[in-house]
Formats: C-alpha cells, sequence, structure tokens
C-alpha cells in the first residue's frame, strides 16, 4: 500500500512515521525549510526523535515532499494541514481547501482520502468531497473517510497505537478500508456510524477541556475572594470517587486544539440556529485569566507595575513543548506591558519568538510562570526575582492563584 500524507507537523510527520513502519510513505507539505530539515533526519516535532526518523528515513520506506506529483499512485492519501482561526476568530478552511486542490490537481486515479484535521461536522461531506471534485476536474470515485487525530505532542503514555481512534467514511468501503489501514498501526478503532459523529466528537472532547478549564480559572478567582486555597479546594473535592475530574487553574488554555475547536464546534451551532452560549463563554473566561493575573500582581506590588522589569517565565503553552500557538504567555506579556512593565521573558525549550530571545532566568523585580517546563529548576525561578507569580500551581513558596 502507497500513503501519502499531507502536511508534516505535529499530527502529519507523527502519522507518517508509524504507517511508514507498514507502509511505503511519501509526507508531502507545503513549506520546503520544513521538508528538507525532515529528509535530513531533522525532527521539528517533539514526540518523534531524530534518530527515529532517520531508521525511517534509511529503510526506504519514508521520505518527505515539495512536489505534490509525488501522491500520483497513492492507494491512501491523509490530510493533515492547519485548521486555525482567521483574524476575525472564525474557522479558516484555506489550508484544507489547498490541500484539496493539490490532491485534485495531482490525483487521476481512485484514492481514499483521509481526513485528520478538525473540523466542524459535515466537513468531510460538504467541503473536501466537492472541493477535490472541483479541482480533479473529472469523475473519479475517490473514497472518502475521517479519523479526528486525538496525538497530544509530548505526551509518552498515549501515542498512535494506544489511543482510541474514531473513524467512520462516507460509504462502507470507505470505512472498511480505513479500517484496513489504521489497524497495521492502531490496537484499537471505534468506528462510528457517520463522519458528522466523528467530526463532532473530536470538537466535544476539547470543548470539554475548554469549558472545564474556564469553570476552575473561574473558581481561582472565587476562592482568591473568599480567602481559600484554591488547590486545597479542589483536593479535597477530589477526594470524592465518582462525579467530579479534577482541572487545575492556569493563565488560560493555548496550542492548536483547545482554545480553536470550540469556535469550531460554536460556529457551525449558530450557522444551524443552537446556542453555543456557553462554549462562547468558556472561550472568553480563559482569555480574560492573563489580564486577572496582571491585575493580582499589580495590586501586589502597590498597585502599579511602571518600569518594573518583569520575567515571563515558559511562554510554550504547555510543559516540554516549543509549541507557541495560542499561547496565554502573549495576552500575559501585552498586559504587563500596557502596565509600563518592561517585559522579557525565559524559555529555553522555545528559544526565540516574536522576534525575541529567550532572556536569562535571574536579575527580574517580578516572575510570572506561565507555563514551567520540566528542565527548568524551581529553586531558579524563586531566585530570578524577589516576587515570583506562579500561574501552574507547581512552585512552593510563590505567590500564585
Ligand atoms: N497538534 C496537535 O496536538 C493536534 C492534535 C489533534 C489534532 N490536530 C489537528 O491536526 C491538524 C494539523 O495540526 P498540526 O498540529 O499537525 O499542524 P502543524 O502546524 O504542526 O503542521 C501542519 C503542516 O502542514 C503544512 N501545510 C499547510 N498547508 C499545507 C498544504 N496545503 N499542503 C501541504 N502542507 C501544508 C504546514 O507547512 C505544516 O508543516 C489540525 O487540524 C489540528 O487541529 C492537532
Amino acid at each position: 500500500m502507497k500513503v501519502a500524507v499531507i502536511g508534516q507537523g505535529y499530527v502529519g510527520l507523527t502519522i507518517s512515521v508509524f504507517a511508514s513502519e507498514h507502509f511505503s510513505v511519501v509526507g508531502f507539505d507545503s513549506n520546503k525549510v520544513v521538508v528538507d530539515q525532515i529528509n535530513q533526519g531533522i525532527s521539528h516535532i517533539e514526540g518523534i526523535s531524530n534518530s527515529r526518523l532517520a531508521r525511517r528515513l534509511k529503510s526506504g520506506n519514508f521520505r518527505a515532499t515539495f512536489d505534490g506529483r509525488d501522491l500520483k499512485g497513492s492507494d491512501v492519501i491523509v490530510i493533515a494541514v492547519p485548521t486555525p482561526l482567521t483574524p476575525e476568530r472564525i474557522p479558516d478552511l484555506s489550508f484544507l481547501e489547498s490541500a484539496c486542490r493539490t490532491i485534485g490537481d495531482n490525483v487521476i486515479e481512485p484514492v481514499l482520502v483521509i481526513n485528520e484535521s478538525t473540523s466542524f461536522p459535515g466537513t468531510l461531506r460538504n467541503y473536501i468531497k466537492p472541493t477535490i471534485e472541483k479541482y480533479s476536474g473529472k469523475q473519479i470515485q475517490h473514497l472518502f473517510a475521517i479519523s479526528p487525530e486525538r496525538v497530544d505532542p509530548g505526551r509518552t503514555d498515549f501515542n498512535q497505537k494506544n489511543t482510541p481512534r474514531l473513524y467512520s467514511g462516507l460509504t462502507s468501503e470507505a470505512s472498511s478500508r480505513t479500517r484496513e489501514f489504521y489497524s497495521r498501526f492502531c490496537d484499537n478503532l471505534v468506528e462510528v456510524s457517520s463522519p458528522e459523529v466523528a467530526e463532532a466528537a473530536k470538537l466535544f472532547e476539547n470543548t470539554f477541556r475548554q469549558v472545564n478549564i474556564a469553570l476552575v480559572n473561574e473558581f481561582a478567582q472565587i476562592a482568591h475572594a473568599l480567602g481559600i486555597s484554591v488547590y486545597e479546594t479542589l483536593d479535597a473535592a477530589n477526594t470524592k470517587p465518582y462525579g467530579f475530574m479534577k482541572f487545575t487553574p492556569s493563565a488560560g488554555v493555548g496550542g492548536h486544539c483547545i482554545p480553536v475547536d470550540p469556535i469550531y464546534l460554536a460556529s457551525v451551532a449558530e450557522k444551524h440556529g443552537a446556542p453555543a452560549t456557553f462554549i462562547r463563554r468558556a472561550n472568553e473566561v480563559n482569555l480574560e485569566m492573563p489580564e486577572y493575573i496582571v491585575r493580582r500582581i499589580a495590586s501586589d506590588n502597590g498597585g502599579n507595575l511602571q518600569g518594573k522589569n518583569v520575567l515571563v517565565v515558559g511562554v510554550a503553552y504547555k510543559p516540554n513543548v516549543a509549541d507557541v500557538r495560542e499561547t496565554a504567555a502573549e495576552l500575559v506579556i501585552e498586559h504587563l506591558r500596557s502596565q509600563g512593565a518592561v517585559v522579557s521573558w525565559h524559555d529555553e525549550v522555545v528559544g526565540n519568538w516574536k522576534g525575541e530571545s529567550s532572556a536569562p532566568l535571574s536579575g527580574a523585580d517580578i516572575a510570572v510562570v506561565v507555563t514551567k517546563h520540566d528542565s527548568v529548576d524551581e529553586k531558579k525561578i524563586l531566585a530570578s526575582a524577589s516576587y515570583v507569580f506562579d500561574t501552574t500551581g507547581k512552585i512552593k513558596g510563590s505567590k500564585g492563584l
């Protein structure tokens, strides 16, 4: 079986490496730098080591390409391109459109097209299929299926092999071919009755997290106002053996999934006249956390941050990854600067971001911990400033939520 994977980022490179243990895989990406790096054995994502990538390249079963013509002759094409928001914060399907165009322009024999990119229910049936057909310019009987990706970059206990995978085809043949493909490298396949159910399940999983994080972030503010510890209260609630799931407060949510997917769900809901008030409000509560945190820091520091040297520790959206997409650190920095603070940041995992480089972990008036990577020494954080505010709840001896 010949497989092509469109998009060689977190999802696409991971799936390419796993699939190339069983099939011949071509990884297509529109970014030449990414393609060249991969072909040199340099992985740009956590979870795929350089040595593992080098082994796959050496086996002859995997290579990356910048040339859409290399999709020709594939039996299966997996789409794993970004599905972000536009600047107006509505779903942006332009990357999906361009992936569909690459297929339409280059693939002349019927293939199984599987979408792994996250999008709203109806995307496979009403957008991907007609868009590929439009660009093909002639009738080719492709098969279409969805299998939303659930990978959590940086996580070691759950991966492609042991994370249950949802799937559904537009036809029963598409479903069975999809099962055949994934069953080679995934232990647990769960077929659902329609692509729309699979698409909706993926969005709901991340909406569940967004809403619960918003709830605990709101509760952190209530606990502070009441003069009780949010962490002790959560631990106390968590002694209940059923009906409770512990989430912890933070500066907000980040990454390509949790801040974005609920908006895909809200958008499609509103288009169909259904309410998404709760989902919208959860997003707002999380986006308001950076301002709340900066207010708390200002209030602890004489109500004024003008001219204060503030070091933001950890700008990645979560620990141990270099991913800064939608990171809450961006809003924290923005609010600190709007208060007149002189802000730098420390994050050696990220290194460079928005034209700035990671600053030394020392010499600040105030340190604000947004993300705590395992490699960063807690004692060094505490010594980096005379006042340390920790939004992660991990650093004993600091101020916090
Ligand atoms: N990152 C995650 O943890 C995660 C988890 C589950 C699902 N997803 C979903 O998977 C999809 C991909 O996310 P990602 O994190 O892998 O994105 P990414 O930004 O890491 O990688 C996307 C890659 O696609 C390439 N690309 C963009 N347009 C292209 C095109 N038209 N043709 C070929 N290549 C193209 C980019 O150059 C980039 O290398 C998104 O829909 C996302 O929501 C992501």
